[in-house]
């Protein structure tokens, strides 16, 4: 192709994760462009939280290449990749063991503007309202406790924290799972809108089929560390996208 070249939002190659003698991650690749909503789908203990994990090089892969927006992650010192961890945010499953007990949600959502120096006492609070209402909650929750949220709420602040360092990526592991399946779709048509307004990849892990063929471009399958194939679900006219 000449002239506008897209490159990959991401690009795993050859992955490899390891615990002691077991391989969880098999060289495992894929690609994802941005905005695009990859999933990974599988069944329990087939290495996708491990696959998160390496891609967010919150624990560095055994071998393979992880490159993000063009800089290859796996050969970068923690210092190096300092600048560009917030690009790239997690939003993890339990949506409470992610928040501090103790700490109001206001303070949640400003913790990621104040670790990157973004924060100031002028604007600082208007941001996180600003947040917090992007993510469907009045920013009154800021002055509540997480357990005064129930779980959805809870991840929508998860989802709020993501936002807060303004990311390209998000790598969602299993974001609705624990959820009450009443609350699981406002959430996923909350990251639908997401989407479509800040124009996000997802790395998207999730193995309930019904949720994966509504929400997901392209599905990646992976069985005992290894992708045992690939498909694009076909959205039907009813899909909540
Ligand atoms: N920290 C760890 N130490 C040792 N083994 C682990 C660790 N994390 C995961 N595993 C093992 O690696 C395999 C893949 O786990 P995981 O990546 O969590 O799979 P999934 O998210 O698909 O359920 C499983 O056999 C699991 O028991
Ligand atoms: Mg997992």
């Amino acid at each position: 192709m000449t002239g506008t070249s897209t490159r990959p939002l991401l690009d795993v190659r050859d992955l490899v994760v390891r615990y002691g003698a077991l391989t969880a991650v098999d060289h495992v690749s894929f690609a994802l462009e941005p905005g695009e909503t990859l999933a990974l789908d599988g069944p329990s203990g087939c290495g996708k939280s491990s696959t998160a994990l390496a891609v967010l090089q919150l624990r560095r892969p055994d071998a393979g290449e992880v490159h993000f927006e063009g800089r290859e992650l796996t050969t970068l010192t923690d210092r190096e990749l300092r600048p560009l961890r917030p690009r790239m945010q997690p939003v993890f499953q339990d949506p409470y063991g992610s928040l501090s007990p103790r700490h109001r949600i206001r303070d949640a959502v400003a913790e990621p503007l104040k670790a990157q120096g973004r924060w100031s006492t002028a604007d600082g609070p208007a941001k996180v309202a600003e947040l917090l209402d992007r993510v469907g909650l009045d920013p009154s929750y800021g002055e509540r406790r997480p357990d005064e949220l129930s779980g959805g709420q809870c991840q929508r602040v998860g989802i709020a924290r993501a936002l807060a360092s303004d990311p390209r990526l998000l790598v969602l592991d299993e974001p609705v799972s624990a959820l009450d399946p009443s609350v699981r779709a406002g959430v996923l048509n909350l990251l639908a809108d997401l989407q479509d307004d800040l124009g996000l990849g997802y790395l998207f892990i999730c193995h309930d089929r019904d949720v994966v063929r509504h929400f997901a471009d392209r599905v990646v399958e992976l069985r005992e560390g290894r992708v045992s194939g690939s498909w694009r679900p076909r959205r039907s006219a009813a899909a909540p996208r």
